[in-house]
């Protein structure tokens, strides 16, 4: 791409003080994403040679973030958080190749998009500007700097606390997003003064500079103001947080996803969702979930790092790193934990919990029951209130099912502990020691009825009374088995 720029550099050393938050603010994330996470996002389909951001509050934290989400980006300290000038200077020091375009980001404006900054980046390499800035006109400018124009030319900035009366009824603002030529930025970095009312050295100064020299400054107006917007307070974080998600909610729908209730349904960035998929309300999706074509997801449900397959129904469930099977179905009131796999046509039923559980095709685990550390085959029916009993208290160990298995109620798997192929369990099983296949484990004695029991040592409650009514013996009858 002709307009490539050579540099990216993203000023992200503010504390963020708005913010009130131990955190440094590009930290803060929506949509499952950094703010600086949306930032680097909306600049890597530019593919700059170089990209430089610009650390100084919490550096230890924003770059450890950095080595993760983009290790390529290379962190340079701003010790002294001394404007957005000064911070532009410092990542400038570190470029090694001081030609062409430099694009210069604030890091806090998540809602930015690839596709503006490239339209930007293209208008900025045909202006013959030296410096080109991304505006926009916005219903509510408080608190930004604002637009002088003289024309079409851009003849300075002026922040809301040194404009007067008559500039701050201006409504074009700068985004805080800007490219330069490179060997001009260079020129006038040096030259900022810190003669306003922060007494930082503001980038914006440049447009003056820039002017005095004979270069040529320009705006582009981007028509989405939305995108232009940053984020400075919690308020600011949950409205972009909104804008960010309905952004996303409308990609999926116009992509044929049904969304019942687009208010209530969180649908982090990297998330992917296949055709005529249906989310009902109330739910999120969060982290790198993916659900393929007809599956059915909510209501209420939350979901992080999960994969549902093809017309899966999940149901009113919590689930963390699960990965769901064809026409499977989960919940209502499921809790999938991590490494949880379940077959096609599986299903996980209502109170039901499972961990490191890999539950085959057709294999059901319908209602009450914790299933850890298990293996299951196919086509296995585990009986209501059963529990993987997993933990001596010191060590976990694995549980091992056959397929076409079909094990009683309120079975106790006691593992290490395997069941072979084709073995049933009566009612209230403990099984502590292997089942061959095919055979049927009972455990327990059998049962023994106390005749007259409650009514010899319960006297005058209400069980006995109705005890006495029934027939049962009086206090005078003698106790015996029956
Ligand atoms: C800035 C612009 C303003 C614009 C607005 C858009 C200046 C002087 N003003 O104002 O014209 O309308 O953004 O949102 O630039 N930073 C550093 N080091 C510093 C100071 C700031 O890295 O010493 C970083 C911050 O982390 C932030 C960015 O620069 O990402 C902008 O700083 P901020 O204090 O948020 O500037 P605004 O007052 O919002
Ligand atoms: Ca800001």
């Amino acid at each position: 791409m002709s307009s490539a720029p050579t540099a990216v550099i993203v000023l992200a050393a503010g504390q963020g003080t708005r913010m009130k938050s131990s955190k440094p603010k590009v930290l803060h994330a929506i949509g499952g994403r950094s703010l600086l996470g949306h930032v680097l996002a909306a600049a890597a389909p530019l593919k700059a040679q170089q990209t430089v951001v610009v650390v100084g509050a919490g550096r230890e934290l924003v770059r450890s973030h950095l080595e993760e989400i983009q290790p390529a980006a290379q962190a340079c300290v701003q010790e002294e958080q001394l404007g957005s000038g000064h911070a532009t200077r410092i990542g400038l020091e570190a470029l090694t190749d001081v030609r062409g375009t430099v694009l210069v980001l604030n890091g806090d404006a998540p809602l930015l998009t690839a596709d503006t900054l490239d339209a930007f980046a293209a208008h900025h390499a045909t202006a013959g500007n030296a410096m080109t800035i991304l505006s926009a006109r916005v219903p509510e400018p408080r608190g930004l700097g604002r637009i002088l124009r003289s024309g079409a030319a851009v003849t300075a900035i002026v922040e809301e606390k040194d404009a007067d009366e008559q500039q701050r009824q201006i409504t074009e603002v700068n985004a805080g997003v800007y490219a330069f030529d490179a060997a001009q930025l260079s020129a006038v970095i040096s030259r900022l003064s810190r003669d306003n009312a922060q007494g930082e050295e503001y980038l914006t100064e440049a447009v003056s500079l820039l002017r005095a020299d004979g270069a040529q400054v320009g705006a582009y107006v981007t028509e989405s103001y939305e995108e232009t917007l940053g984020c400075n307070d919690r308020i600011e974080l949950a409205a972009r947080g909104r804008q960010l998600n309905d952004r996303i909610c409308a990609h999926w729908m116009r992509e044929g996803v049904t969304i019942v209730d687009p208010q209530s349904t969180w649908i982090d960035a990297d998330v992917e969702l296949e055709q005529d998929v249906t989310i009902l309300p109330g739910t999120h999706l969060v982290g790198a979930t993916k659900i393929q074509q007809g599956a059915t997801v909510g209501p209420d449900t939350t979901l992080k790092d999960c994969e549902i397959g093809p017309d899966a129904t999940v149901v009113r469930t919590h689930g963390e790193l699960a990965v769901i099977g064809a026409n499977a179905n989960v919940g209502p009131f499921a809790y999938l934990r991590p490494n949880t796999t379940l077959g096609e046509r599986g299903k996980i039923g209502t109170f039901v919990e499972t961990k490191n559980a890999q539950i085959g095709s057709e294999s059901k685990v319908p209602h009450l029951t914790y299933v850890g550390d298990a293996v299951i085959g196919v086509d296995t029916n585990i009986g209501a209130s059963s529990v993987f009993v997993n933990y001596d208290g010191v060590a976990k160990s694995q549980t091992t099912i056959g397929d076409h298995c079909r094990l009683g109620s309120d079975n106790m798997y006691v593992a290490p502990v395997s069941v072979g192929d084709g073995a049933y369990s009566g009612a209230g099983t403990v099984i502590r020691k292997a089942v061959p296949p095919g055979a049927l484990a009972v455990s327990g004695g059998p049962q023994r009825n106390l005749l007259g029991w409650v009514v010899n040592n319960r006297a005058g409650t209400a069980a006995a009374e109705a005890a006495i009514a029934a027939g049962a013996p009086d206090t005078d009858a003698q106790q015996k088995d029956s």
